[in-house]
């Protein structure tokens, strides 16, 4: 199998993209991580990108050639498909239009629920009965592609935003990987 050269987008922890890379070294998942990017210096992740030997790249997304410094990195690591994994900064119109229906996120709500910032808090305020993540194609609108899929789990009475993070986070380690198995078994 020919594995697609894949870059995730990061902006701190990190822990899907340990996870996408665990997944990635069994053979017969579909993609090889190849890139990351992050727009943080500081993020953790970029430990995980070290530890395992992936080369990453530092972006700043305030100055000018920041896009063209993109662009030419994916180029440069033949990359065909994009994972966001915690990128806090939108992608521009223009890379959403060359990598059309390439670019996937996760997002830690049942969407079209909560799209943004701040879920967790604000899920709770609603007093959601149930919550979950979605991994989805990314298109020009916030938070706003197609769903490949979603998890969900009950809220419980007891939990607050801590809870919510982690128990989602639980279902993104699972839902990730799927997402990106169903896309290329359709292909
Ligand atoms: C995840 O909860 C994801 O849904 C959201 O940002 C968080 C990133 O977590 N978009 P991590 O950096 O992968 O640990």
């Amino acid at each position: 199998m020919v594995k697609k050269n894949t870059c995730v987008f990061i902006s701190g922890q990190g822990s899907n993209l340990k996870n996408l890379i665990f997944f990635s070294r069994d053979n017969i998942f579909p993609i090889k991580i190849s890139l990351v990017i992050s727009d943080n210096k500081n993020a953790y992740g970029l430990n995980y990108a070290k530890k395992f030997q992936i080369p990453y790249l530092l972006i700043n997304t305030r100055s000018k050639n920041y896009e063209n410094k993109i662009l030419s990195n994916l180029k440069k690591y033949n990359i065909s498909f994009i994972c966001l994994a915690g990128y806090m900064k939108m992608i521009s119109n223009n890379l959403i239009r060359i990598y059309q229906k390439k670019i996937i996120n996760i997002h830690p709500s049942l969407l079209p629920k909560f799209k943004g910032l701040n879920t967790f808090n604000r899920i709770l305020k609603n007093k959601e009965k149930k919550t979950g993540c979605t991994v989805h194609y990314v298109n020009d609108k916030l938070d706003g592609g197609s769903t490949i899929i979603q998890k969900s789990f009950f809220i419980d009475k007891k939990d607050n935003e801590l809870d919510l993070k982690r128990k989602t986070q639980k279902l993104e380690h699972r839902a990730f990987p799927e997402a990106i198995i169903k896309i290329f078994s359709q292909n």
